[in-house]
């Protein structure tokens, strides 16, 4: 969290300034690298957690100066908590904490130009610095008739940005996911429209008035209140949720039942939505989850949802059918159709791709194989590092055209292994209460 201080009165804007920073940031990484070898060649027992300790600081410096989708991205990087190195996620993750805030006139500015008003036309209290600093926003607390809001007001050009910003990032992003750009574009178009839709307040607030709505059967689960008449394109506000967000939580030793309660709630959420809504909340990032005092896990940030498709929703979770592995008929079927075979493998390359993929079904999907699951164990993930290790170092594999897969698969599994993230924090044994396949 970041109290508000002198606050940044300009973002880098212009594409010439953009594009020095991520240069630099190539360049200064490639430096870490060269430093890192050198000290290599006198030290030969230095870890590699010191590189990584200075590429993440080079690469969120200048990351956390430009705001909007460059910092978006790394936070994406840091949600996959078992690819990248520990340095990379630590650093990445402060990014929900510590952008600097912008100043009030930025502010007053926003509002007239979205409300013709200035907040307190609108509200009766409005703190004139932000409470919390976000990727592509920055939040006020407000009161109106006695009521505690909470108001996000968005980065001006942020969303003006995005695509140049893009186009810097994907060639860093590549490397940094060992990748080449052109095999990524399909997935990064996907990215590039999810991020594109963020931008839009007015959208956010409709997708979480209708989830909210949606999931108000399940228990243990909380959403603000959204007010249209005080929210557009760029400012949504809604109830403020007064709680702690989910490290302060777990900060405190909550006990093992409030924990399973908890990651109960996460994980009903998280499956509710994919099977019944046919979209999910696919932001799962520690911040937007904050438990309040009788220990509800209220939502917020409805900024990113996918939507899943039928087709894919259909193909893609037989990959989680206890029974597909005995079936390699129609398992090699399968996938065929989710492209993650292809005509031009050679059977070689098929040997490899198929055995890989086992081992992935069987240690992903084994949440999805038993009555309950315990995400506290740490054998588990550390299995899943290893074997995310292994198939990043396997050559045969680095040297296929390795970006496969629908792109729907990108958001839903980002979402559903960010929730496993997010379980193993809260150390939640949780019962399956539905199921994908
Ligand atoms: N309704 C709310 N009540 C309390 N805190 C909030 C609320 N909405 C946002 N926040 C705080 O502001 C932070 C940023 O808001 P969020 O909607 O997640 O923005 P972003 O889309 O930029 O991630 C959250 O992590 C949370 O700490
Ligand atoms: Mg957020």
């Amino acid at each position: 969290m970041s109290e508000a201080g002198e606050g940044q009165n300009s973002i880098p804007t212009s594409k010439v300034k953009r594009a020095a920073k991520i240069i630099g940031t190539g360049a200064k990484v490639g430096g870490n690298y060269i430093k890192y070898y050198a000290k290599k060649a006198i030290h030969p027992d230095l870890s590699k957690d010191s590189l990584h300790e200075d590429n993440a600081t080079d690469i969120y410096k200048s990351l956390s100066e430009m705001k909007g989708s460059a910092l978006k991205v790394a936070q994406m990087m840091s949600m996959d908590n078992q690819i990248l190195p520990r340095a990379y996620q630590d650093k990445f993750s402060l990014a929900q904490y510590n952008a600097p805030p912008l100043s009030y006139p930025l502010i007053l500015k926003t509002f007239q130009q979205y409300f013709n008003q200035k907040p307190l036309d609108l509200f009766d209290t409005f703190s004139k610095d932000a409470v919390h600093a976000a990727s592509i926003g920055q939040v006020h607390k407000a009161t109106k008739d006695g009521k505690n809001l909470a108001v996000k007001i968005q980065y001006p050009g942020v969303a003006d940005s995005i695509s140049s910003d893009l186009k810097m990032v994907k060639p860093l992003a590549a490397q940094m996911m060992k990748m080449k750009a052109a095999d990524l574009k399909v997935y990064m178009d996907e990215v590039e429209s999810k991020l594109l839709e963020e931008t839009d307040y007015e959208l956010e607030l409709r997708q979480a008035t209708e989830i909210a709505n949606d999931c108000a059967p399940l228990e243990g689960l909380r959403f603000p209140i959204y007010y249209p008449e005080w929210s557009n394109k760029r400012i949504i506000t809604m109830d403020w949720i007064e709680g702690k967000m989910l490290p302060e939580f777990l900060k405190t030793n909550p006990s093992q039942e409030i924990r399973n309660k908890i990651g109960q709630a996460m994980w009903d959420f998280c499956l509710f939505q994919m099977k019944v809504l046919r979209k999910v909340h696919a932001d799962p990032h520690p911040g937007n989850f904050i438990v309040d005092a009788d220990n509800n896990l209220c939502v917020i940030d409805f900024g990113c949802v996918k939507e899943i498709p039928s087709d894919f929703f259909d193909s893609y979770f037989q990959l989680l059918d206890p029974a597909i592995l005995n079936d390699k008929v129609r398992l090699l079927a399968l996938y065929r159709t989710l492209d993650l075979l292809r005509d031009e493998d050679t059977e070689a390359e098929q040997k490899i791709l198929i055995a890989t993929f086992e081992e992935m079904i069987l240690l992903l999907g084994k949440p999805f194989r038993q009555p309950s699951f315990d995400f506290g164990d740490d054998a588990f993930f550390k299995q899943i590092y290893n074997m995310g290790e292994n198939i990043a170092k396997d050559k045969e594999i680095r040297n296929m055209n390795n970006a496969r897969g629908p792109k729907h698969s990108i958001y839903v599994m980002r979402t559903m292994f960010g929730i496993y993230g997010l379980l193993n924090q809260i150390k939640a044994e949780v019962k399956l209460n539905y199921t994908l396949d």
